[in-house]
């Protein structure tokens, strides 16, 4: 499909010819099919049923529930349910799909009521497809499952009524009764954990569909039921409760009416809750024991559980007694069930336009939100939002999070449960503790692995803030108390009272540069599309701002990008155009002519200001090393830096490094510092450091600046403080997420290079960027790390920060499931240090196919 759709677009503009082609062997060498993005309809209920245990009557609950839902006298709508089955073993002789579809059939006589039923079992295990039909099935090619398409109908039919329907199957069956993991390695019948979730989706959007008929929003209802207890593996041994975390289905919990039975019951129900999963009630079989009473108390009575009668044991018995018994019971949970589906639907309609009521968004132009495009979030999985959607039917479907809401974001699915984990078990813990003159394990792991880790060589102090705006206006105060140790002489002139106001202090930054939306944080930026007086209007900026060189990729090459002051006669074209982007980075450019121009002029600039002429004096350095975010993703020329930092060093100016953005492994490095090559005095981190499970921040110094605040009176010491500060559950999430995103063991994305450097995998697929970044409508690329920017070709009010210009290419990769959110024409995606390149490659690709349109759009608005 995708072929064709190239081949096609190449018919229509024979320029491009080049890119398409390169594109699509680009494609075909990736193997990457045109990817769906996991859909969920939600116009009807789905639900998944867990238990706390094995043999504690699932498949009951499922068949008492489909009975209560299918054979009721008064129903007149054509109802359907299809019953999932995932994953069976114990196959043939056990099958809980064929015992819900025999159980039923019996049940629509014995009751006398209509329903069309059928049974299928669609994979299983050579030896189980061999020990149930010997001479048919089909072994397939590509996966070690064969296809057994095995299916079976029932009709019990009454003249004139509408008939309803039960679809009842099983995916994958093994024949060892054993747990999942077991049966698949024994019978060499392996499933991924992705191939079983896209296969439950798929069947859940045909299965209800099948028949043409479109039903009403409660005449279909899904059930899907787990194999074993909630933490039970699945085929590849990963737990079920983690298995299906990508579809997050309301469930109900089978809970264990039997002596044991309420601790068992309320270790599954916090392992569901643990993982973000809902729970509408939990269903206990009567013990007699009366395990519903502590169970309620638990629950606070919020989640109902209702007792089902005892279950006959005999195995002569077919239960068809019992479930008469059971009918009210299974009314009830079927109506809580319904009346949790019209709740949740209610609530994620009204959302948007409540949301639009009430809330005060940040960044954003009120006027240009109509309550239609505001996304209704359910949840996350790893790098994945999944979104509340209206087309023509209402679906939750996944879009990736590629601005990493807001840069915070770095957690795989895996991580993400680990860090819900501690998140529960910190706050048990400690909830919130006071930290001044205490210590608590959370705290002190964090600092001494941050000192080990972005700290190393140079930092031996840690100072907790809760977020990056504030991490920096505590390094200004540091840098300055250390400038003013520096500077000895300007003790003398503080100690005449009336000149302490006349001296001011200014940072050194560069153009384009952001810090933090604190006034304090405001004032170390250069003018900006945020300083205005209408912004800010305490705005001065004190600061000497130098416009820096940049460097980018264009036309698949990177390059330098000089302010006017440096042009010079001297300058060749290998000074300015490099091979690779490694070679940026060389340390052998501080030997080139360049580097001499970049040093005078710094020199130049800076002696301006030193010495005690003047009543301003440049107190410190502030840099974002090699990427400005907010200002645009801008990578600033890193020999320009170094020289910056080699520059204030000379002249005893303490440098900070602005890490918030940059650091634990953004651009692919633990700390941007390393790809400087040189060290700060004072450095800022926050945003993934937490995994952005919970807002954190630090402030890194040397012993240098720290013993700047020593002496004899409460008075020099450093008098700030947040009422969160070293906060015991953002201290555990960033002790585990440090830990998590540096060991190969647990990012598979880490190489130890030669050098025993740490460095993260290239994650965008070298020749797709080159292509991106040689397109016409793009006139630069950065990429580095887990940072991919590009900023499109634009002029006059479609450039810079107000610019909308991108928002139709930011709709349409919307519907490609890449959620963005644009830097006036620049846009970009980030993924996670443990993002799989391939994840990387696919957005690339859709990437692409969307500029392309974006540009045949554009060229024809401009005809017209
Ligand atoms: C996120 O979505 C992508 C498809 O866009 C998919 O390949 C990936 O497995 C999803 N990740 C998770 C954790 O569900
Ligand atoms: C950062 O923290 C400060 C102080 O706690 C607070 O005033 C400010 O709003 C926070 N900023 C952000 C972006 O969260
Ligand atoms: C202190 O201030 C006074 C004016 O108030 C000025 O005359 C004097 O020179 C200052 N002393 C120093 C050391 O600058
Ligand atoms: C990067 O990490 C992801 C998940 O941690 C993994 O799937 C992928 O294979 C890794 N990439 C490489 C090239 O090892």
């Amino acid at each position: 499909m995708l072929l064709s759709l190239l081949l096609r677009r190449r018919r229509h503009h024979h320029h491009h010819q080049h890119h398409l082609l390169s594109v699509r062997l680009l494609l075909l060498h990736h193997q990457c099919k045109p990817l769906s993005t996991l859909t969920i309809s939600l116009s009807h209920p789905t639900y998944i049923i867990w238990s706390s245990n094995t043999s504690l009557g699932k498949t009951l609950v499922s068949t008492g529930l489909s009975s209560s839902f299918l054979l009721s006298p008064s129903s007149s709508n054509a109802k359907k349910l299809l019953y999932l089955k995932p994953l069976q073993t114990g196959f043939p002789s056990d099958s809980d799909s064929r015992f819900l579809f025999q159980k039923l059939s019996s049940l629509s006589l014995r009751r006398n009521l209509p329903l069309l039923s059928s049974h299928s079992v669609l994979l299983s295990s050579l030896p189980a497809a061999k020990s149930f039909k010997p001479n048919e099935f089909s072994v397939t090619e590509s996966q070690e499952m064969c296809e057994l398409g095995f299916y079976e109908e029932s009709k019990v039919l009454e003249e004139g009524r509408v008939v309803p329907e039960l679809v009842s199957e099983t995916l994958y069956a093994w024949e060892g009764a054993l747990s999942p993991h077991l049966a698949a390695e024994r019978e060499g019948g392996a499933v991924g954990d992705c191939e079983v979730v896209k296969k439950v989706e798929r069947r859940l959007r045909e299965g209800l569909l099948e028949g043409g008929v479109e039903r009403g929003r409660l005449d279909g209802f899904c059930v899907l039921e787990t194999a074993g207890g909630v933490a039970s593996p699945g085929p590849s041994g990963t737990l079920q409760c983690d298995l299906y975390r990508p579809l997050r289905f309301p469930g109900v919990l089978v809970g264990d009416g039997r002596l044991g039975g309420i601790s068992g019951t309320i270790s599954a129900y916090e392992s569901l809750k643990l993982r973000g999963y809902d729970v509408v009630a939990i269903v206990i079989e009567d013990h007699g024991l009366v395990n519903e009473t502590p169970l309620m108390s638990y629950l606070h009575n919020r989640v109902p559980v209702l007792v089902l009668p005892p279950i006959p044991q005999d195995p002569s018995n077919n239960l068809m007694e019992w479930f008469d018994e059971s009918r009210n019971v299974f009314n009830s949970l079927k109506d809580i069930m319904l009346e949790a589906y019209l709740e949740r639907m209610q609530r994620l309609n009204e959302m948007p336009r409540r949301a639009g009521d009430v809330f005060w968004w940040p960044f954003t132009q009120h006027k240009f939100v109509p309550s239609c495009t505001v996304a209704v979030i359910d949840s996350r999985c790893g790098e994945n939002f999944s979104v509340y959607k209206v087309q023509n039917k209402e679906v939750i479907t996944q879009q990736f999070d590629a601005c990493a809401s807001w840069w915070t974001q770095g957690p795989d699915a895996t991580l993400q449960t680990e860090l819900a984990r501690d998140m529960g078990y910190a706050a048990a813990r400690f909830g919130h503790v006071m930290f001044p003159e205490n210590v608590y394990e959370p705290a002190l792991e964090c600092a001494e692995l941050l000192l080990d880790g972005v700290g190393k060589g140079w930092a031996s102090r840690v100072y907790f803030s809760d977020n990056g705006s504030t991490a920096i206006e505590i390094a200004l105060k540091m840098a300055f108390r250390k400038f003013i140790s520096d500077h000895g002489n300007f003790l003398e002139l503080l100690k005449n009272n009336s000149a302490e106001r006349c001296i001011e202090l200014m940072v050194l930054a560069l153009k384009g540069s952001y810090h933090g939306d604190t006034l304090g944080a405001m004032e170390a930026q250069a003018p900006s599309s945020y300083t205005g007086f209408l912004q800010q209007p305490w705005y001065t900026g004190r600061g000497l701002f130098l416009d820096p060189p940049t460097v980018f990729m264009n036309n698949g090459k990177w390059t330098l990008s000089l302010p006017e002051v440096f042009y010079s006669e001297m300058l060749k074209l290998e000074d300015i155009t490099f091979r690779s982007r490694d070679e940026i980075f060389l340390k052998n450019r501080d030997k080139s002519t360049l580097a001499g121009l970049y040093s005078s002029y710094l020199s130049q600039h800076l002696s301006q200001y030193s010495g005690l002429s003047g009543i301003k004096q440049i107190g410190a350095l502030i840099i974002e090393p090699v990427i400005q975010g907010a200002g645009g993703m801008h990578m600033v020329d890193p020999l320009f830096q170094r020289m910056l930092v080699n520059e204030c060093r000379h002249c005893r100016i303490p440098v900070i490094f602005d890490e918030v953005f940059t650091g634990f492994w953004r651009l692919g490095v633990e700390a941007a510092a390393e790809l400087l090559s040189c060290v700060p005095d004072i450095a800022c981190f926050a945003k993934v450091m937490t995994g952005g499970i919970i807002p954190l921040a630090v402030t890194l110094a040397t012993d240098a600046v720290f013993d700047s605040f020593i002496g004899d009176s409460k008075l020099t010491a450093l008098l700030h403080g947040h009422s969160y500060t070293a906060h015991a559950m953002g201290c555990t999430a960033a002790a585990k997420s440090i830990k998590w995103f540096k060991d190969p063991m647990t990012n598979l994305n880490i190489t130890s290079e030669k050098s025993q450097k740490m460095l993260l995998r290239e994650l965008w697929d070298a020749e797709l960027v080159q292509q991106i970044s040689s397109h016409p409508s793009v006139s630069r690329v950065v990429t580095l790390g887990t940072l991919f920017a590009l900023e499109l070709q634009a002029d006059g009010s479609n450039a810079g920060y107000a610019s909308l210009y991108a928002s139709s290419l930011l709709e349409m990769l919307r519907e490609d499931g890449i959620y963005t959110r644009p830097l006036g024409n620049v846009i970009y995606f980030m993924c996670g240090p443990c993002t799989s390149p391939q994840i990387c490659t696919q957005q690339l690709i859709k990437l692409y196919r969307r500029l392309e349109e974006f540009t045949q759009v554009k060229r024809e608005t401009k005809i017209n």
